[in-house]
């Protein structure tokens, strides 16, 4: 019998929960409030409320093969970390591909999801639409997406900030930044340094007359621009996850020391008190170009606001400040979910594994794309929806929900640990840890032991190579025969967009030929054993040293 699955929302998370469907033989019904695809990543001119915003600069902060679904490798030609336009082009494919559009209702919001009065029987659900012209109506679903994004609503902690209500400047949240237009020639602060708030200062920085970015803990900021130039995050393998689990102090300091030759932390007056790991670090290239040219001056946290003065934590005092930008983060809601779902335990949801509300008796209500990790969230949505829909159909049964709340006690926990947790990252989770633990109940998890002695060289590229989502795709349900080719292929399609001038290089002879491979497994050896940043950036570019055709 196919089941009717409500997609509420149709971003990176809906898109991908519909796809989940399709493959499970669900019927998936999706309903979004607005009139196109792409949540996010569709560009709006102007804010619109209770949906998340973005500025004209946004680039991808992970590379297109990191960001991609798994099973459908994004075109070669695209570049590595994509414009916010070529990812809602890359999401049109996905839709287009997969055929989701026809799935889709647009311009119909969801004001209310509650439990059918069998809900005990059937775990069946009412979900109220309401049409763009205010006409309401209520469908009958056997389950429940909810992906609306958490990027939702601005977190702007104003009582935080003694004197803002008086501040003489104008003042808004990085939710309602577009671009530096308007900024010209004006003194602008920043206060918080996450992604975006790291983005904002360096675009204004270009058209203002000064920039100063407020942080209270600092920083850690990587480039997009690996070693050799390759997508940073191309760097991070299942071996560099075992190694880092082995001796996780010694690669958080060797990768802060690789951080700092870069530039160095505490001299730009970024560095944090925490380790690398202890938060997500700022992908940002400018930034220190931006600091160095004097046009970004970093600053203490805001003590308080002062006619049209800025005082800061250590004295220092900026005056004359025209425009104060609240990159502070972002707060999230789910108005049409029943209020005992929207409990929070401490700081986080109630969510098993961040999806499933352990408290409901039927199982039959998947939340998709609320975490937050060290790596896309295209793949990671994707895993979860998958799950999702296999827990749906009784594939899969969920632990007793006493086991569920202990688990998640004990993640929470851990988390704590491992992360300098704060209200504003309760969804902190780590990438391929997390992966894994819903790819192993879904029977989707590589087994490298097994694909060594089947295929060693796919294995050694599952090992050492780039975690790409495509690896979740070699085999269990929903495997697709394209996944090895699209792992195999991965490093063609990231040096495709970089071949926009041929460089002519000599033929090597037979003798430079031989020490070129004696120089690259000496090199190989030496990254192992002394500098594990750029392990798998040295292991795996099929043509790094050799010259790609
Ligand atoms: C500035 C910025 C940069 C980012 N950069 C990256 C990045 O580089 N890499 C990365 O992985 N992540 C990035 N993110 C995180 C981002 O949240 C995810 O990439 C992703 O877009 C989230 O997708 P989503 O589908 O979960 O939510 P959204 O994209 O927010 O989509 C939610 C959809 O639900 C719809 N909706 C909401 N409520 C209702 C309702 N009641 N009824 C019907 N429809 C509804 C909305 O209209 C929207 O279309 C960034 C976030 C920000 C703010
Ligand atoms: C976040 O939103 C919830 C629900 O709307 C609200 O109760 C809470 O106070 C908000 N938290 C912050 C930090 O703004
Ligand atoms: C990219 O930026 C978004 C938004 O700030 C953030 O949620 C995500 O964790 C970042 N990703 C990485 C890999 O840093």
């Amino acid at each position: 019998m196919m089941q009717k699955v409500a997609v509420i929302g149709a971003g990176v998370s809906g898109l991908t929960s519909i796809k989940a469907c399709l493959d499970e033989g669900l019927e998936p019904t999706c309903f979004e409030s607005s009139h196109d695809i792409g949540g996010l990543w569709r560009f709006k001119e102007k804010p619109e409320p209770g949906r998340a915003n973005i500025y004209q600069s946004v680039v991808i902060n992970s590379s297109k093969e990191m960001i991609a679904f798994s099973d459908l490798p994004p075109p070669a030609e695209l570049p590595n970390n994509m414009h916010h336009s070529e990812v809602l082009l890359y999401l049109r494919l996905y839709a287009q591909t997969f055929n989701l559009l026809q799935h889709i209702h647009f311009q119909m919001t969801v004001v209310c999801v509650r439990q059918t009065a069998d809900f005990a029987a059937t775990g069946q659900w009412e979900v109220e639409t309401e049409s763009r012209e205010g006409q309401r109506e209520i469908h009958v679903f056997a389950a429940v997406m909810v992906c609306t994004g958490h990027f939702t609503q601005p977190h702007l902690p104003l009582k935080d900030f003694p004197g803002i209500e008086s501040f003489e400047g104008r003042h808004f949240h990085s939710w309602d930044y577009r671009s530096a237009e308007g900024l010209q020639g004006k003194r602008v602060v920043v206060i918080g340094i996450g992604n975006s708030g790291g983005d904002i200062a360096v675009d204004i920085s270009r058209v203002a007359e000064k920039v100063y970015l407020s942080t209270r803990s600092g920083a850690w900021v990587v480039g997009r621009v690996g070693p050799g130039g390759f997508p940073g995050d191309l760097g991070m393998s299942r071996m560099d996850m075992i190694i880092h689990n082995l001796f996780p102090s010694w690669i958080s300091r060797m990768v802060e020391k690789k951080l700092n030759e870069a530039f160095c932390h505490k001299l730009y007056g970024l560095k944090p008190k925490h380790g690398f790991f202890a938060q997500i670090p700022v992908v940002n290239d400018d930034l220190p170009a931006r600091i160095i040219t004097g046009r970004v001056k970093v600053k203490p946290n805001v003590n308080e606001f002062r006619g049209s003065s800025v005082v800061f934590v250590d004295g220092s005092i900026i005056d004359k400040v025209d425009v104060v930008v609240f990159a502070t983060g972002f707060n999230y809601s789910f108005p049409f979910l029943p209020a005992a779902l929207q409990v929070k335990c401490g700081y986080r949801l109630h969510l098993y594994k961040h999806v499933f509300p352990p408290s409901l008796t039927r199982h039959t209500l998947a939340v998709v794309g609320f975490v937050h990790g060290l790596g896309a969230i295209g793949p990671l949505a994707e895993m979860q929806a998958r799950w999702a829909t296999r827990v749906f159909k009784g594939l899969m049964t969920l632990p007793s929900e006493e086991t569920m709340m202990k688990e998640m006690h004990e993640e929470t926990e851990t988390m704590h640990q491992r992360f300098v947790c704060s209200e504003r990252n309760p969804l902190q989770v780590d990438y391929i840890p997390y992966l894994d633990s819903l790819a192993g109940p879904v029977g989707v998890r590589p087994n490298i032991l097994w694909l060594f002695l089947k295929d060693p060289r796919l294995a050694l590229q599952v090992l050492l190579g780039p975690c790409t989502p495509y690896q979740y795709r070699l085999s269990g349900p929903g495997q697709w025969a394209g996944a090895r080719q699209a792992i195999l292929t991965q490093w063609e399609r990231v040096l495709q967009p970089f071949r926009t001038r041929v460089v002519p290089e000599p033929e090597p002879s037979s003798y430079q030929s031989i020490v070129v491979v004696a120089f690259s497994g000496a090199a190989l050896l030496c990254c192992f054993c002394v500098n594990k940043w750029p392990l798998s950036s040295f292991v795996c570019p099929p043509s790094f040293f050799r010259s790609p055709q």
